[in-house]
């Protein structure tokens, strides 16, 4: 298993190039599903999760392909379906596999994904995602650890009032898909309004879909009979662009972030600014942060979109261990997304769990040590802690940072950290 070695305490400075959000990029490779034309995708990140889907569509009979180097550009082309299963050796490995119900159901009328089942920052159903598609006028049942759907009768959905009892990132997402090929008009109620949101509405409407107010709470969708071929750029990744921040705040650095979308980040910049962190959007899309010489402790509750990420809770505890008094970080979204302050703690951190709240007393000085990464974004957060800390760290179970981030140990070493990946 690889594992990266960090020596601590070098201030990063340079250009960092920001690529595709993986989580856009991989709800638009599931809505390539809903038509049998080409659909082109730019702007693609080189992670681990995108293999993993794009494995998961060429099972169900699509045709994948990544005709550049470095594979930013991906083409698929789901012109039949044959088998409309998402088997549990690759859902295991990667939950968003989930987005392939709405859209499989949508095209063929039936599908059978296997369960996502628990993982580490808390349980994390999906009897949303049903409870909507049943609404649709699927039916849907469960057993031997598979959701078996099926529209009885014509095959094809109906437009429905679905009303999220919580907000829901791929709930919203399925549901989206599933409604662009339903017969009559989908309303959805208490919808997620993340970026990612927005970015699939914009690649449905290119296919041919009806969408109105994507980014809001309410979401009408007309469906069509058939969507169409189309080329789509993905958003820039919010998450990738807040931890290059914290990297550059956490090593009181300079460093500028190309190809972003500023706009996304609005509460994320705003915390770290409170902590005493420069940031300024020097030409459109780059960003420019420097670090301060005494951080101060800033308080951070997780919220859905506009809200403060919780995507970017783990990255944030980082910065925290170093800003001067106490930093409250209040964790509303997943109910055990806090594995990574036992590792800090470790590391030297002096950090209390109270429930759904994280106390964290600053600064402290980070020694380095062996520490494992529990998911992804918690890997994130050891890396910048590593890279404060005296000495080296280990961090060991780097597969859960390579799902979500591309190539991240060679742009922090083209940055100045003193990062290497051992197998
Ligand atoms: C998505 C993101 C993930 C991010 C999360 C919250 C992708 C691929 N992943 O995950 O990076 O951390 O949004 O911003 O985009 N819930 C239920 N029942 C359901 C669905 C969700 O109870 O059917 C609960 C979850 O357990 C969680 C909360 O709702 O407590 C929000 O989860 P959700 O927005 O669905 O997260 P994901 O879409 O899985």
């Amino acid at each position: 298993m690889d594992r990266f070695l960090i020596e601590g305490g070098r201030p990063l400075e340079g250009s960092v190039r920001i690529g595709g959000a993986k989580n856009a990029a991989l709800p638009a490779m599931a809505a390539a599903l809903l038509t049998c034309e080409r659909v082109e995708l730019d702007n693609i990140p080189q992670v681990r999760d995108i293999i993993t889907m794009g494995r998961l569509l060429a099972h169900m009979g699509a045709v994948v392909e990544t005709p550049e180097l470095p594979p930013t550009t991906m083409i698929i082309r789901a012109e039949k379906i044959n088998g409309a299963e998402a088997p549990y050796e690759l859902v295991r490995t990667m939950r968003a596999s989930i987005l392939t119900l709405g859209p499989l159901i949508g095209r063929t009328g039936s599908a059978r994904v296997s369960l996502p089942g628990g993982c580490a920052i808390g349980a994390r159903p999906v009897d949303l995602h049903l409870k909507a598609l049943e609404q649709m006028g699927a039916e849907i049942s469960t057993s031997h650890g598979y959701v078996e759907a099926r529209v009885p009768g014509s095959g094809r959905l109906r437009g429905g009032h679905v009303i999220f009892d919580k907000i829901t990132v791929t709930g919203t997402e399925n549901v989206l898909m599933a409604a662009a090929l339903a017969e009559g008009e989908t309303k959805i109620e208490n919808a997620a309004r993340e970026p990612e949101i927005t970015d699939l509405a914009d690649l449905l409407i290119k296919m041919g879909a009806e969408i109105e107010g994507a980014g809001t709470p309410t979401i009408r969708v007309r469906g069509k009979q058939k969507l169409h071929a189309t080329q789509h750029t993905v958003i820039p990744d919010r998450i990738e662009a807040g931890t290059f921040l914290v990297a550059g705040a956490i090593t009181n650095g300079a460093l500028e972030l190309t190809g972003c979308a500023p706009e996304h980040l609005a509460s994320v910049i705003a915390k770290l600014r409170e902590t005493g962190v420069e940031i300024h959007e020097t030409a459109p899309g780059t960003l420019a942060v420097r670090g301060a010489k005494t951080l101060a402790a800033a308080d951070v509750r997780t919220e859905e979109y506009p809200g403060f990420a919780t995507d970017m809770q783990a990255q944030f505890m980082a910065l925290a261990t170093q800003a001067e008094g106490t930093s409250v970080i209040t964790e509303t979204i997943f109910e055990n997304r806090f594995l990574h302050a036992s590792e800090m703690i470790r590391m030297g951190a002096n950090i209390s769990i109270e429930g759904r709240r994280a106390i964290v007393h600053g600064p402290s000085t980070l020694s380095g040590t062996s520490v494992i990464a529990s998911d992804l974004r918690a890997s994130a957060s050891l890396v910048l802690a590593a890279l404060v800390a005296r000495g080296e760290t280990i961090v060991d179970r780097v597969y859960h940072i390579d799902r979500g981030y591309e190539r991240i140990e060679e742009k922090l070493s083209s940055i100045g950290a003193r990062i290497r990946r051992v197998h």
